[in-house]
């Protein structure tokens, strides 16, 4: 059924996948995932159950940083299309009842973008340099970075041109990699510019936006050392309160269309910020880190949901729930981690041992948790196949710039990108055409079992618990509230109502437990037996009238 754009609130309880579009699916034969690939896989998104797709970048882009370097804010990168592909994707997802969240990303573009490229031609204190963080270098020869701010991939946020005369020169900030410079958004020119594309995307039919580091578009004045500053100010560069401004003009853009268009904000954030950023007039919605963070542990979770409720309801905002994306290590290598797995909680921790049956026994657990909880869901692309992290990939073949810019420290990004599989006998796992370039990383010869074509029809398989979870949050009317009530349960285990039919109740502890009373099993994660939750199981249950 096609979108219903009188649904205005849609957001509100969604689920959104995000196709991270180099890995999805290689319509053209080149080994990468692009928007024909997207296209023809759409009716696989439709008949999982999901209500929108959310697209990582992509625009014009090097892809010094895959596609978070962008170089044309209007236009899409060769690598997965055109921009009529992109238009006839957002009309065909609508066709097919889906709606389509772009990536935007402010905080830096290429060093190919056309405005960088004028800044460096155009010398020292240009207007053209005024809409990036251009200084010149301390220390007599300017040798030195103007301040000790580091890059999010590692090193320092600095990097030192040289000038047109061919002498070396000022410096410009990066947040992220060198190839990435971070806008001044201080400067009108910037403001007006990302004004102007989000209304050329939403021209273009697109429902909403995930906002790239949503936190880290305003720096302190002056652009202080983080070394000059008292040890509890706050930081120079993130969160800082002339940020929302921006998003209070953002969000007049949005609400001017018509059908409920949204943003939902890339926020590391802790809560107290988090809830500033959802205050009526700015986001819609923002992503829920600390879950994510967390590790399987009951009370831990327990904490999170109440206090993500908690702050959510001051403002009104729906929470959301994320399990994975394309930063972090996958769900069931996270879960599966055995050593104490809630010391080993860090998103991107790197070839720690890890029990992948165990695991994927508790990523199946962990969807039918937050898949019941109040708001919207996000599930990552593979995370409905029972994907793991790949962490055996080549070093030569890693392309994370994280591997080289953290001296080899963090891994990188590349272990939860690896291409999806989607027939289990086909070259590349189907990933393209059978007669086309391998992937373009290796995929794990196991995935053979995690194929989307061997799961489909199979009742014990990831996919067919996800089709089945989606399938009853849309047919269950209680699921759709805000409400959530704990009931009395046992240690490690936490049991819930919503409204008064429905009960979630998930047993994190290694001993099965007596499943509470109940009029029915609506889906459970492993078979129950005897009346029994096993460990690390999941079930929905129909409540019992009279409970
Ligand atoms: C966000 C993206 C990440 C990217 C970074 C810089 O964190 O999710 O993939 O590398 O921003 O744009």
């Amino acid at each position: 059924m096609p979108v219903n754009a009188s649904e205005t609130a849609w957001w509100r309880d969604a689920v959104v996948y995000q196709v991270y579009p180099r890995s999805f699916a290689d319509g053209t034969g080149d080994g990468v995932g692009d928007l024909p690939g997207l296209l023809a896989r759409l009716p696989y998104l439709a008949a999982l159950g999901v209500d929108a797709i959310w697209l990582s970048p992509w625009y014009r882009s090097p892809m010094a940083d895959a596609g978070y370097d962008v170089a044309d804010y209007r236009d899409i990168d060769p690598l997965f299309g055109t921009l009529s592909d992109a238009t006839a994707l957002v009309e065909a997802a609508h066709e097919s009842g889906l709606r389509v969240i772009v990536d935007i990303v402010p905080n830096h573009c290429s060093d190919q973008h056309p405005w960088f490229r004028a800044a460096l031609a155009a010398g020292p204190g240009s207007p053209e340099r005024a809409l990036f963080h251009f200084r010149p270098g301390l220390g007599p020869d300017g040798a030195q970075p103007p301040n000790d701010w580091p890059s999010s991939f590692g090193g320092c946020a600095w990097e030192r041109v040289t000038e047109p005369d061919g002498t070396p020169g000022e410096w410009y900030l990066h947040l992220f990699s060198e190839a990435q410079p971070d806008f001044n958004w201080d400067r009108p020119e910037v403001r007006g510019e990302f004004e102007s594309v989000l209304r050329f995307w939403l021209d273009r039919g697109v429902d909403g936006f995930r906002i790239d580091v949503a936190n880290l578009l305003i720096k302190q004045e002056g652009l202080p050392a983080r070394a000059s500053l008292p040890p509890d100010a706050p930081s120079p560069y993130e969160d800082r309160p002339e940020v929302h401004e921006i998003y209070r003009a953002w969000r007049r853009i949005a609400d001017s269309y018509p059908g409920g268009r949204i943003f939902v904000g890339e926020l590391w954030v802790g809560r107290e910020s988090l809830r500033r950023y959802l205050r009526p007039d700015e986001l819609h919605t923002g992503f829920n880190f600390p879950y994510l963070q967390a590790p399987w542990q009951a009370e831990q979770l327990r904490a999170i949901i109440d206090g993500t409720l908690e702050t959510h309801a001051t403002v009104g905002a729906p929470a959301t729930w994320v399990l994975g994306n394309h930063d972090v290590t996958r769900v069931v290598t996270r879960y599966g981690r055995v050593e104490s797995s809630w010391a080993l909680d860090g998103v991107r921790v790197h070839n720690a041992p890890v029990d992948l049956e165990l695991g994927a026994r508790r990523a199946r657990a962990a969807a039918l948790l937050y898949l019941a909880l109040p708001g919207c869901a996000y599930v990552y692309q593979g995370e409905e196949l029972g994907l793991w992290e790949v962490e055996d990939l080549p070093p030569e073949l890693r392309q994370d710039p994280t591997l080289r810019q953290s001296g080899g420290a963090d891994l990188g990004r590349d272990g939860c990108r690896v291409p999806l599989p989607w027939e289990a006998d086909a070259p590349g796992f189907g990933f393209g055409p059978d007669e086309g370039a391998a992937p373009w990383l290796p995929q794990p010869p196991a995935w053979k079992t995690r194929a989307a074509d061997v799961q489909d029809g199979d009742p014990e398989s990831m996919l067919e618990l996800y089709r089945a979870a989606l399938r009853l949050r849309k047919t269950e009317d209680s699921l759709r509230g805000s409400d959530l009530t704990w009931l009395e349960s046992a240690d490690q285990v936490l049991f819930f109502g919503r409204g008064e039919e429905f009960a979630c109740v998930v047993n994190f502890g290694p001993e099965p437990v007596p499943l509470p009373a109940h009029d029915a099993v609506l889906v459970s994660s492993a078979p129950i037996a005897d009346g029994l939750l096993a460990a690390d199981t999941a079930v929905w249950l129909r409540r019992r009238a009279a409970e």
